[in-house]
């Protein structure tokens, strides 16, 4: 399967206009594999400096948005704000999202259906806790939440999954490439048995967790990993490796 492969950064709530320009500096002028897709996700405050300050051949993702295109939710953004700011994507269903302010699978499934519908792109997370490995129901969990995300998507080639183990998210304990790879291969088996043999092949299935200029060209040469979601690696000039991760 030729499957672009895809590197996102994830800023989450870091940078300033000053730091942050200065790392879109550091993206425009760096010599990236044109091969591979690349979207900052930046904070929603930074989204219209970011699409205006970033190479249009570099994308932008929000972290978030609201399951409705309008209306009072104070405090949210609906995809045709994002939309109206040029930007083609958002992350949903981040570990962040569900653990700390507790968005549970049925609204992340709303969120997907909707910013779908808005046209957005959905760059879609999924992973275990370290008390469900440990318990062996890592596949459960992944599954489920899957299916949730699967239920609400017509077009798959709108749409990244994002496999980030939570344990891993931001401990320093990246998933081996053996460990990324087993649940990445799983998820593509589950996606040939319940939604297509069409969708299982082309479906990007990216891994986030510690990913660094250190670990990404091991777990870049996995047969089902297709690219990575970067946290904290993503806000330093590292993530140029990480996006030449695949020569
Ligand atoms: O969205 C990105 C993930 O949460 C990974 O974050 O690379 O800082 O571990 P991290």
């Amino acid at each position: 399967a030729s499957r672009r492969f895809f590197v996102g950064g994830n800023w989450k709530m870091n940078g300033s206009k000053d730091t942050l320009g200065e790392l879109i500096t550091t993206l425009n002028t760096a010599s990236l594999n044109e091969e591979t897709e690349v979207v900052c996700g930046a904070p929603s405050i930074y989204l219209d400096y970011a699409r205006s300050n970033l190479d249009p051949k570099i994308g932008v993702a929000a972290q978030n948005c609201y399951k409705v295109a309008k209306g009072a939710f104070t405090g949210e953004i609906s995809p045709a704000m994002i939309k109206d700011c040029g930007v083609d994507w958002v992350i949903l269903g981040h570990s962040e999202r569900r653990h700390v302010f507790g968005e549970d699978d049925e609204l992340i499934g709303q969120k997907v259906a909707h910013a779908l519908e808005s046209d957005l792109g959905v760059i879609a997370c999924i992973g275990e806790k370290l008390e469900e490995r440990e318990a062996g129901t890592t596949e459960e969990v992944v599954f489920e939440q899957t299916r949730v995300i699967a239920d609400n998507v017509s077009d798959w080639s709108k749409v990244v999954l994002a496999y980030e183990p939570v344990w891993a998210i931001g401990t320093g304990k990246t998933a081996t490439p053996e460990q990324a790879q087993e649940v990445h291969e799983k998820l593509r088996a589950w996606m040939r048995e319940n939604i297509s043999e069409d969708v299982a092949d082309s479906v990007r299935i990216i891994y986030g967790g510690s990913v660094t200029g250190g670990n990404c060209k091991e777990l870049a040469a996995q047969a089902d990993v297709d690219g990575f979601l970067v946290g904290g690696a993503s806000l330093k000039p590292e993530f140029i490796d990480i996006i030449n991760a695949r020569e």
